[in-house]
């Protein structure tokens, strides 16, 4: 049997577990940080395409979805994005805002790679004054309450602590080793869990609805469901739809589906006034290329296709030009699906918000157990907010434990 001293135990070593437990060993504890995986923080490598989008400018409240729309508050102002930037700088991390048309996205990236940004954070857990015992490769086959903490039980041996913290993320992409562990072992503490959907995810069309000379097509659009909205960019794929503005919207479908998505895939533009001014100015010319001023010339060439394939611009009447341009402002498409965890960037719902502290993110019901990060029901939009609320929650943990 292997028993080390250990203050706590946190079970995952993405970017919430290695955050926290970066902050608690700087407050002297010792901490012991347990993985499957052969490598911590496997989804901060891959994002961002290889430089990790690791906060937003403009990060606040409303960029999560959660049960209770209230509960990120106090962890997201107690450590927001501008400590995080700080703490990037300190590391000499050289990173750029990414923007769109010259507007500021608030999305900020690492110049170099998203390797910097694990190699910073394993370097703030060998800061001290305390420990931390990184295992990788270890497989969790047991977690058990003792009379005076947990008992972690695993191929590489028992471990027992004072406190213990979920931080094991959500199921999205499991190929690399996420799964919905933490959901069951807070349900074995008797919390519960809000039902988890894949989210920030492409959207499946019905067969009829698909057209699959448009794959690859990238335009810009206005997503919306409901009062949310979201501009960026569009892409047709083969099965469907994804692109940032699609990925965005897909959180809010997924929350209800049996609501549509209305496209504009003309934001800012009366395109119906563009189109009889172009019919005044240029009789001569086809729908086709009236309207591929406005847009990618494949997607105005179907369009124009879709309404008798167009003739001059001088014989369409302005009621059909009405129709185009009402196709292009409202397309509203009801989705067959999504492509499901395998592609999805993070999962809605998760360990329910009303039953941990939103201050500390300890267990109401379950003194010294905690949960971070994406395992919770706080479920950030696409553009690093999904790690600022791991380096968030990560703080609110690790500054109590
Ligand atoms: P995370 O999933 O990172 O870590 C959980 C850890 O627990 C993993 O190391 C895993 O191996 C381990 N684990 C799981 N089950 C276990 C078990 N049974 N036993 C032991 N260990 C176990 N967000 C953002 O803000 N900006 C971005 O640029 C991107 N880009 C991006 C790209 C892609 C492709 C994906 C899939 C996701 C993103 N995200 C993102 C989302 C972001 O990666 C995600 O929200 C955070 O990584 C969540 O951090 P956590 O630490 O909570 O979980």
């Amino acid at each position: 049997m292997t028993t080390a001293p250990y203050d706590l135990i946190i079970l995952g070593a993405g970017g919430a577990g290695l955050f926290c437990a970066g902050v608690a060993a700087q407050r002297g504890r010792r901490v012991l940080l347990l993985d499957h995986a052969a490598s911590p923080g496997e989804k901060i490598r891959i994002s961002g395409g290889g430089r990790c989008n690791f906060t937003n400018l403009h990060c606040g409240p409303d960029d999560f979805l959660s049960g209770n729309p209230h509960f990120a508050k106090s962890a997201l102002k107690r450590y927001s994005q501008h400590d995080f930037i700080a703490l990037v700088e300190s590391h000499g991390i050289a990173w750029h805002e990414k923007t769109q048309s010259g507007m500021s996205l608030g999305q900020l990236f690492c110049d170099g790679s998203s390797k910097q940004i694990i190699a910073m954070l394993l370097a703030e857990c060998r800061k001290g004054p305390g420990d931390v015992d990184l295992r990788l490769s270890t497989r969790i086959t047991d977690v058990a309450k003792t009379g005076s903490g947990f008992r972690v039980e695993t191929d590489g041996g028992r471990f027992e602590a004072a406190k213990l913290v979920i931080a094991t993320g959500g199921p999205s992409i499991p190929k690399m080793g996420a799964s919905g562990f933490a959901y069951d072992l807070a349900k074995r503490f008797g919390l519960n869990v809000i039902a988890p959907k894949p989210a920030l995810v492409p959207l499946l069309l019905p067969p009829d609805a698909l057209n699959p000379p448009l794959a690859g097509v990238s335009t810009l659009c206005t997503a919306a469901h409901g009062r949310r909205k979201f501009t960026e960019a569009m892409l047709f794929t083969h099965r469907g739809l994804s692109g940032p503005a699609i990925l965005q919207i897909s959180s809010y479908w997924q929350r209800a589906s049996d609501q549509p998505v209305t496209l504009d895939l003309a934001p800012g533009l009366d395109l119906l006034a563009e189109l009889k001014s172009a019919k005044a100015a240029h009789p001569k010319q086809d729908l086709a290329t009236a309207l591929a001023r406005h847009l990618p010339a494949r997607l105005a060439a179907d369009l124009a296709g879709r309404h008798g394939g167009g003739g001059r611009m001088a014989d369409l009447p302005d009621a059909l030009l009405a129709r185009v341009a009402a196709n292009v402002k409202q397309w509203r498409i009801q989705p067959s699906g999504t492509e499901g965890y395998a592609r999805a960037e993070v999962t809605l719902g998760g360990i329910d918000t009303a039953e941990l502290s939103s201050q500390t993110m300890e267990a109401k019901a379950v003194p010294g157990l905690y949960a971070i990060g994406e395992a919770v029901d706080v479920t950030g939009h696409l553009g690093g907010f999904n790690f600022q609320w791991a380096w968030s929650s990560g703080y609110a943990a690790g500054i109590v434990l």
